[in-house]
């Protein structure tokens, strides 16, 4: 009967995850791929709630994949916060990520849940951005030149060496670039505008943030980024002005997984919850992030892009979140613009 009873016990501890001992409990392996500032306040804030003691590496979208896949025979990482979706889309296609349907799923917008069952509950949308381009104002007034306002003004020729966009197999930012030329041109016409556009390119940088700040500082007159990443330079102080271009412009469904097998899985769907709650994700705009957050009853901030103004690409989720897809054009990306003399 003892012995019986014991055997019941264990099973019962086996399903419900009780009095298993995990590597540290009281610890969470942190991937971010949003901006620093925001890794290290969600970082901090669950540190604070929960007591559990977090490990924070904050690497762009498409390293971040390439990581964790890499790390796949004998995973590292929790959690993997923030960053575009289509990384996540493809690493949820690889089985790198686990399925999780957390209880504030009922809390949050249809995009975000759409992220979730599209994945198979592998990831989920935490909040939204829209693509677009900055331009620094200051610059422009020196020089005499005209504003853009269209992805096409973006090949002027007086714009030589005075644009700055990441590249698209580390930044998910430059990625939904390369997804939203193809959607908006046609694949072939798309490639024809990135090498031309590649004539007036300064620096592909390794995160998708970057040719923004970049633009601020007056090192380049123009960085192609999300529409909040612009804003968050104009409220800071600099002259940038954001874009969001006339022909229309493709948006991120920024998104969350929880890396599977990882050391931790009791505090990375902690985190999960934690990271999905509208009081949470309302504490954006403390570090200046201007995402449209996924809890319905997180509020937009004000500065946040108003998307009702923006010409909204029907953007193709399934189809550049696909992991042929994404692994297709990005060689056709390093083949054909990557490999271009500068
Ligand atoms: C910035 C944006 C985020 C985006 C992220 C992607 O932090 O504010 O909305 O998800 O860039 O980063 P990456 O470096 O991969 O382009």
């Amino acid at each position: 009967m003892k012995r019986m009873t014991t055997r019941l016990l264990a099973g019962a501890a086996a399903l419900t995850g009780i009095g298993t001992v995990s590597a540290a409990a009281d610890e969470l392996v942190y991937y971010c791929s949003a901006q620093i500032e925001w890794c290290q306040l969600m970082s901090e804030a669950f540190e604070r709630e929960t007591g559990i003691r977090v490990a924070m590496t904050r690497k762009s979208s498409g390293e971040t994949y390439a990581q964790i896949k890499a790390e796949a025979a004998n995973p590292r990482g929790d959690v993997w916060w923030g960053g575009t979706g289509d990384p996540h889309l493809q690493a949820a296609e690889e089985g790198l990520t686990e399925v999780y349907q957390s209880p504030l799923l009922e809390e949050l917008h249809d995009w975000a849940v759409q992220q979730a069952e599209q994945s198979g509950f592998r990831t989920v949308g935490i909040y939204a951005g829209a693509l677009g381009f900055g331009y620094n104002s200051e610059l422009f007034e020196q020089r005499g030149w005209e504003p853009p306002s269209c992805w096409a003004d973006l090949t002027r020729p007086e714009f030589r060496d005075e644009i700055s966009v990441a590249n698209p197999n580390s930044s998910g930012t430059a990625y939904t670039a390369l997804a939203t030329f193809v959607q908006i041109m046609g694949e072939d016409e798309a490639f024809a505008f990135l090498a031309d556009l590649h004539q007036n390119i300064a620096q592909y940088t390794l995160s998708g943030s970057a040719p923004i700040r970049d633009a601020a500082r007056g090192e380049v007159a123009i960085g192609i980024v999300f529409l909040h990443d612009a804003v968050t330079q104009a409220v800071e102080g600099f002259p940038i002005v954001p874009v969001a271009p006339c022909e229309g412009t493709g948006y991120e469904i920024g998104s969350m997984s929880i890396i599977q097998g990882g050391p931790n899985p009791d505090a990375a769907r902690q985190f999960y919850d934690f990271a999905l709650r509208a009081d949470i994700q309302a504490r954006a705009v403390e570090v200046k992030a201007y995402q449209v957050p996924s809890n319905r009853a997180a509020e937009a901030p004000p500065e946040a892009p108003d998307f009702d103004t923006i010409k909204l690409i029907d953007y193709d989720f399934a189809r550049f979140g696909s992991s042929d897809e994404r692994t297709r054009l990005l060689a056709r990306w390093d083949a054909e613009i990557g490999s271009l003399a500068r």
